[in-house]
C-alpha cells in the first residue's frame, strides 16, 4: 500500500474515532445536574447530610466541599470542561482541564462519559479513552481507568463501584454494578456485579456465605 493510501486510511480512522468520542461525550450529563449529584454523593460518602433541600443548599454545600474535600473543586472544573466543550467554547475547556489537573491531579479525557454523582475523595485519578463511569462510584487516589495499547475502547465501570487506591482498570472490560476493585489491583478481565476483585492480574475473591440468620 502506497504512502497516500496509508495516509487516507489513517485520517479516516482518526475521524471515525473522533466521531465516536464526540457521540459518547454527548451523553455526559449537564453541568448543573452533574454538580448537584456530585455534591450529594460526596456528602453521602463523607458521612454528611446528603439530602439537599434546594439549589441554595446545593450551592452552599458545593462551595463548602470545594474548600474542604481534597478534589471537589477539581471535579467541578472537569464538569465545567465538559459543559464548555459541548457548547463549542474555544480554549476555556483546555483551561478547565489544566485547572483540574493543577488543583488535584484529576485528569479525565474528553471522550469519557461520567454519570452524575461520582465521589473523588483525594484526586490523583486518570480516566481516559472511550470509557464510561456510572453513578455512586468512588474513585480512590492513584488510579488509572484507561486503555490497553492498540484499542481506544476503555472500561465500563458500573453504578456503585469502588475503585480501590492504586488500582488500574485497563481495556474494554466491564466492572459490574456494586463491585469493589481492591487496592493495587490490575483489572484486565470483566468483574461480576457485587464481586471484590484483587491482585495482579485481578481475580474475584470467593463470595462469602451470607451471615447466618439470627435465631
Ligand atoms: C478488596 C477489598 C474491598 C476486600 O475487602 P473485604 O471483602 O473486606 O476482604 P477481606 O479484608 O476480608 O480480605 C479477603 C482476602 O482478600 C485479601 N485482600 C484484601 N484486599 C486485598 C488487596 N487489595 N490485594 C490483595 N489481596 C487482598 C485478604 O488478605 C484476604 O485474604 P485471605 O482470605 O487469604 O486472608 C479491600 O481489601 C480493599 O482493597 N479495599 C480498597 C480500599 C481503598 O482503596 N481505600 C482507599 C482509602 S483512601
Amino acid at each position: 500500500m502506497g504512502f497516500t493510501d496509508t495516509l487516507k486510511r489513517n485520517v479516516s480512522e482518526v475521524r471515525a474515532r473522533r466521531r465516536q468520542g464526540r457521540e459518547l461525550a454527548a451523553r455526559n450529563p449537564g453541568f448543573a445536574e452533574a454538580v448537584a449529584a456530585d455534591v450529594a454523593v460526596t456528602c453521602k460518602f463523607r458521612g454528611e447530610r446528603w439530602e439537599l433541600t434546594d439549589k441554595w443548599d446545593v450551592l452552599f454545600n458545593g462551595v463548602r466541599l470545594a474548600l474542604n474535600s481534597d478534589a471537589f473543586a477539581a471535579q467541578v472544573c472537569y464538569r465545567g470542561k465538559v459543559a464548555l466543550r459541548r457548547r463549542g467554547v474555544p480554549v476555556l475547556p483546555a483551561v478547565a482541564h489544566r485547572m483540574a489537573m493543577a488543583l488535584s491531579d484529576v485528569c479525565i479525557g474528553d471522550p469519557v462519559v461520567m454519570a452524575p454523582g461520582v465521589y473523588i475523595p483525594h484526586g490523583q485519578v486518570v480516566v481516559d479513552g472511550l470509557t464510561e463511569v456510572g453513578s455512586d462510584v468512588i474513585l480512590f487516589p492513584w488510579i488509572t481507568i484507561g486503555l490497553r495499547a492498540g484499542n481506544f475502547n476503555g472500561p465500563t465501570v458500573g453504578d456503585g463501584v469502588h475503585v480501590g487506591t492504586g488500582s488500574r482498570v485497563l481495556g474494554q472490560v466491564k466492572v459490574g454494578t456494586g463491585a469493589y476493585v481492591g487496592a493495587n489491583a490490575v483489572v484486565i478481565d470483566d468483574v461480576p456485579a457485587g464481586a471484590a476483585t484483587v491482585g495482579v492480574p485481578a481475580t474475584p475473591l470467593p463470595r462469602r456465605d451470607p451471615a447466618p440468620a439470627a435465631r
